[in-house]
């Protein structure tokens, strides 16, 4: 029930879930864009891309960016996703068996463009240089030895609640999964935190540097060392950084361990199952919903779930001491960060 301080009320978690259903017309101005992106290829440079993405996702549908515009402005939505199938129609290959291999040229497909485009107009996508060779696009599909791995790779164990590279904070704020393929209907969770679903002595651990949230095992960072909160920004809105595959509370502090416990039974009273479909283009809040995945069973024969997985941030500024060049994209999250601007 919804409850009142001051002027703020302050409500329990629900998932806020937007659809996007583009009218006809509207799908044929995607389709036009894409193809003079292209410019008669069937792929174009990622890198070139990212050059002008944002400049061309102002030629989106309006409909489109004003969406957008609701999700990143005012948090409108824990998520939004654009249903879009058309995009994929003869176009989607097998379902690769492994990541691709470090120093190629890095390529997007047809509907690799619109996923940029519309992650465009919530922010810069970027790579880290830590996980699947620092590429642009990720893929997470099933890899037969990572059985039980607790990575978007794994399939057989259960992939915990967590913030996308929690253990960062210049962790992008929005996700962008854009789902090619998902044949047994593999489910993903989504839970958020509101105002009101822990006391408020849980709460102010939680904003606290009491815990060590930790990577997941994909990220090739070694060992987290440094406490940082949980919850950060307004305390009435709070922003989330977590990843309960991996964050525990300082050594010897039980009140901050009782409050991790507590924090992460009211993200799994509050979680909802969403189930990706081929040709829908989701965007995640990152700082406000954490995800994970159910176990599901692979085929290994091409035809197994796949995302194409895009990290977005809308303050791409911040993260220069982490990049190699003022205008590149991949984040090397071992540099140390300046704070000197907080
Ligand atoms: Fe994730």
């Amino acid at each position: 029930m919804a409850t009142t301080k001051g002027t703020v009320t302050k409500m329990p978690w629900e998932a806020k879930i937007h659809r996007l259903s583009p009218q006809p017309s509207e799908q044929e101005e995607i389709h036009s864009l894409i193809t003079d992106l292209l410019g008669g290829s069937d792929q174009k440079e990622v890198l070139s891309l990212l050059e002008l993405a944002a400049f061309h996702a102002q030629d989106l549908p309006r409909s489109i960016r004003e969406a957008f515009h609701a999700f990143r402005r005012h948090q409108a939505y824990d998520a939004l996703y654009i249903d879009l199938g058309s995009l994929l129609e003869g176009k989607v290959g097998a379902t690769p068996s492994r990541h691709r291999p470090p120093d190629e040229i890095e390529y997007a497909t047809y509907y690799d463009v619109a996923h940029i485009l519309f992650a465009s107009l919530l922010g810069d996508p970027f790579g880290w240089s830590t996980i699947q060779n620092g590429y642009i696009i990720n893929d997470v599909m099933p890899i037969p030895e990572h059985r039980d791995l607790v990575a978007s790779s794994g399939f057989g164990s259960r992939f915990g609640l967590h913030t996308e590279d929690a253990f960062h904070p210049l962790a992008g704020d929005y996700l962008g999964l854009l789902c090619l393929r998902n044949p047994d209907g593999a489910e993903t969770t989504l839970a958020g935190l509101g105002a009101d679903d822990l006391p408020n002595a849980i709460f102010s651990i939680l904003f606290e540097s009491r815990f060590i949230v930790g990577n997941n095992v994909a990220q090739k960072v070694g060992r987290i060392g440094s406490p940082s909160p949980i919850l950060f920004g307004n305390r009435n809105f709070p922003y989330i950084r977590v990843n309960l595959n991996a964050t525990e509370a300082v050594q010897g502090d039980d009140l901050a361990a009782q409050a991790l416990k507590e924090l992460a039974a009211a993200l799994e009273r509050n979680a909802v199952k969403v189930c990706f479909r081929p040709g829908e283009f989701w965007y995640i809040d990152n700082l406000g919903v954490a995800h994970g995945r159910d176990v599901y069973t692979p085929r290994f024969d091409g035809s197994d779930r796949w995302l194409r997985r895009l990290y977005i941030s809308s303050a791409f500024r911040f993260s220069l001491g982490l990049r190699t060049t003022i205008s590149g994209h991949v984040l090397d999250p071992l540099k140390k960060i300046w704070k000197a601007y907080i």
